[in-house]
């Protein structure tokens, strides 16, 4: 071991860069704050040679995985690569060669993360995830420790910034999808792939790993429920706003008796409370717990210097532990099996809109299939009329219903002749005061 702290860096892209800058420019507040210094002793890239704006002398970077994994001068591997593979692996390995770890990982994270905090466990070494989810929204920290002494009974979130911009620009300037997403990838804050995001993938990543922590067991990212944004349109946040909700995409967890349920969807949010009004690249996290009742989480979700401040947090509460030899002191504690409930068992309420034929009892048939499928409609409008298609267009919102009766229900809507098109369905998450 150095006499400072030795930090190998697994990645020097747009986090990796923004954590070596602010460990170089705060050297003097860490090593008054730990006693002595931190400093990037080696850092893997794929290209040595691309111009990047890192304090890290050319001589310290590698394309070589071991040379810095197993060099004896680091003392903490930071893993700021992405994606599952080689990732997962490095970490393995260096948690095997007695390294502690910190990482902004989500997909290893979730699908690993519970096998490596138990590798880490085995040998007394920590492992930090904090910037893995919410940027640098502290959520890792309180779950692991400030609300550990509740039974968490709810966790609804928007974790994506992405598709919560997307959402905000489709609502507050009327642009379509298709516009939105463009403008958000011309800033750089949707990739050229923009899947990951829209789809849903990332939001279920990070509700894996909140879930696993809220609930005390492993719940496995494809346990999570999924629906992406792209099939929303600009109606709907019209619609949407008319009747009091925005429409955000929400990660929900949720206890249900001995099940949780657990996922990721676009869901109306009534308008007044906080979590419907959080706009732009924001994230924010509401949870209730039996003890602290209702607690709200919010802020930069994403972005080099919001991810850095979670990751060089992380290396001053590891820094304590170092100097004190106390690692692992807030285990992650994971003492239930948890079940995921199947998603046809989920009860929620939906807004519908659809196209219908403008004629005499034509609603009727509509209110009758609800009723033959035990969904009962709590409101109906109808607005938009196209006189020449002598068309009408109607949004219709249901009470409760379980997702299995819903289904079959919407799907002999879908068939009536009378219907030529349902353009939206989406559901209605209504929050507790
Ligand atoms: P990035 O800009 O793409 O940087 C990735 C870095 O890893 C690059 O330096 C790249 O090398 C290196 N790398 C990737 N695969 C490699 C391999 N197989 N071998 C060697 N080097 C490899 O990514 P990022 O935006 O910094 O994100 C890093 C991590 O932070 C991800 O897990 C991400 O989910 C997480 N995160 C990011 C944000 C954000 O706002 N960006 C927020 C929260 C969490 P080259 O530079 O040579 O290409
Ligand atoms: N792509 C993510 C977002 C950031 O838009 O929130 C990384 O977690």
């Amino acid at each position: 071991m150095s006499s400072g702290i030795g930090l190998g860096l697994l990645g020097v892209g747009n986090v990796g860069s923004a954590v070596a800058r602010h460990v170089h420019a705060r050297a003097a507040m860490l090593e008054r704050q730990l006693g002595r210094p931190i400093t990037v002793q080696r850092a893997l890239v794929r290209d040595p040679n691309k111009p990047r704006d890192a304090s890290i002398p050319a001589d310290r970077l590698t394309t070589d995985a071991a040379a810095v994994i197993d060099d004896p001068n680091v003392d903490v591997i930071v893993e700021v690569l992405g994606g599952v593979e080689p990732a997962q692996q490095y970490l393995r390995r260096a948690l095997e060669a007695g390294k502690h770890v910190v990482t902004a990982n989500k997909e290893v994270m979730a699908a690993h993360g519970v096998d490596l905090l138990q590798l880490a466990a085995d040998r007394g070494l920590d492992l930090y995830f904090e910037a893995s989810v919410g940027g640098g929204i502290p959520l890792i920290g309180p779950f692991r420790q400030d609300l550990a002494a509740n039974e968490i009974e709810e966790v609804h979130a928007i974790l994506n910034g992405t598709t919560n911009y997307i959402l905000s620009q489709m609502a507050e300037h009327g642009r379509s999808y298709t516009d939105a997403l463009a403008e958000a990838q011309q800033l750089g804050y949707a990739e050229p792939d923009p899947t990951n995001d829209v789809e849903g993938h990332d939001t279920a990543f990070k509700l894996a790993i909140l879930a696993t922590l809220a609930f005390r067991g492993r719940v496995a990212p494809a346990e999570v429920f999924r629906e992406g944004i792209s099939q929303l349109t600009k109606a709907d946040f019209t619609y949407a706003a008319e009747l009091g909700y925005s429409i955000k995409l929400l990660a929900i967890a949720k206890r249900r008796g001995d099940t949780i349920e657990a996922r990721v969807h676009p869901a109306l949010v009534q308008r007044d409370f906080l979590l419907g009004q959080v706009e732009g690249v924001y994230n924010a996290v509401r949870i209730s717990g039996d003890l602290v009742g209702r607690a709200m989480f919010m802020g930069r979700g994403a972005g080099p210097e919001p991810t850095s401040s979670a990751i060089v947090s992380d290396l001053i509460d590891l820094g304590h532990n170092m100097r004190r030899a106390a690692h692992n002191r807030i285990p992650v504690l994971l003492d239930r099996p948890v079940r995921v409930l199947p998603m046809d068992e989920v009860i929620s309420r939906y807004y519908l809109r659809l196209w219908v034929k403008d004629r005499p009892g034509v609603l009727a048939r509509i209110a009758a299939i609800c009723g033959e499928h035990a969904i009962s409609i709590a409101s109906v409008l109808q607005k938009e009329v196209d006189p020449d298609a002598r068309r009408a267009e109607l949004v219709l919102l249901t009470h409760d219903a379980r997702e299995a009766d819903w289904r079959p229900a919407i799907q002999r809507i879908m068939d009536l002749d009378v219907v030529p098109e349902v353009a939206s369905v989406i559901r209605i998450e209504d929050l507790l005061e």
